[in-house]
């Protein structure tokens, strides 16, 4: 609720939205049955849930990567099944920001460099400004000395800080985070997270992780549980706690 009273309008509403696919022996995969799902700017919400529930199809959806089978999807005001596909690109080039498990940095290129490419598909002042706007980003996490360095040369912990400054250089309102501390010991992953925490607060962006760490599921305001495609709110870390002990 806002100040006079109305609900505040989510920045990602999903309707009862279903993902099937089709298998090779004419088999239909019900990969996520009747997910709701809302996103307010400044939301940290936590999704957990086991390997193989559909977490990164759901993250795919919200990061209009895929599109539901059915079910509504209002994305920023728009429904999402309006959306042409280079529409959807540019909406997606504009206003989201992905984190993977993995950092997905391109070889051969500096931190600086992987840190600019979103700008060179950004306005002509974040293109022509790149250089600039790139090196405030790496300063922000703390490697603008590593500017220059290839990822090979940098730590898991580095290489993460250098995904967080690439995912968030166009200023997205929405950070989205599969397993982002997936492949970090838990300190580094927790000093991850902070990061991320604090600057998805300064921005007023939102932020989404998936996670099998319960310190990274406890620290987002809302948690979800995912269970074979069907979502659920998981209210309390006690709760996520219990998931993690029965392993999913
Ligand atoms: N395009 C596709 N075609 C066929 N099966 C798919 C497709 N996309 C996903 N799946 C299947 O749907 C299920 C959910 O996949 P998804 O990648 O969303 O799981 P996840 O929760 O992210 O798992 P993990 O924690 O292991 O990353 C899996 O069984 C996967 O094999
Ligand atoms: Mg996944």
């Amino acid at each position: 609720m806002n100040a006079s009273g109305a609900a505040e309008e989510a920045f990602v509403d999903l309707r009862d939205v279903t993902r099937t696919v089709l298998l090779p022996d004419d088999q239909e995969l019900h990969i996520l049955r009747g997910v709701d799902l809302q996103v307010r700017i400044g939301d940290h919400t936590a999704i957990v849930g086991r390997s193989g529930c559909g977490k990164s199809t759901l993250l795919n959806i919200l990061g209009l990567l895929d599109v539901p089978t059915s079910g509504t999807m209002i994305f920023d005001g728009t429904p999402v099944g309006k959306l042409r596909n280079n529409t959807r690109a540019k909406v997606r080039g504009a206003s989201i920001g992905f984190i993977f498990q993995q950092f997905n940095l391109l070889p051969g290129r500096t931190a600086l460099e992987n840190v600019v490419t979103p700008l060179m598909y950004g306005s002509r002042k974040e293109f022509w400004g790149r250089n600039a706007i790139g090196m405030e980003m790496l300063e922000r996490v703390g490697l603008g000395a590593r500017a220059g360095t290839q990822p090979h040369m940098l730590s898991g912990g580095e290489q993460q800080r250098v995904a967080i400054a690439r995912a968030l250089v166009r200023r997205p309102r929405l950070i989205l985070a599969d397993e982002p501390t997936g492949a970090l010991d838990v300190e580094t992953g927790q000093a991850v997270m902070d990061l991320l925490d604090t600057i998805a607060t300064e921005s007023g962006a939102a932020l989404v992780t998936i996670t099998h760490d319960l310190n990274v599921a406890a620290r987002a305001r809302t948690r979800y549980r995912l269970d074979a495609g069907v979502l659920s709110p998981t209210d309390t870390v006690a709760t996520s706690a219990a998931l993690v002990a029965v392993g999913a």
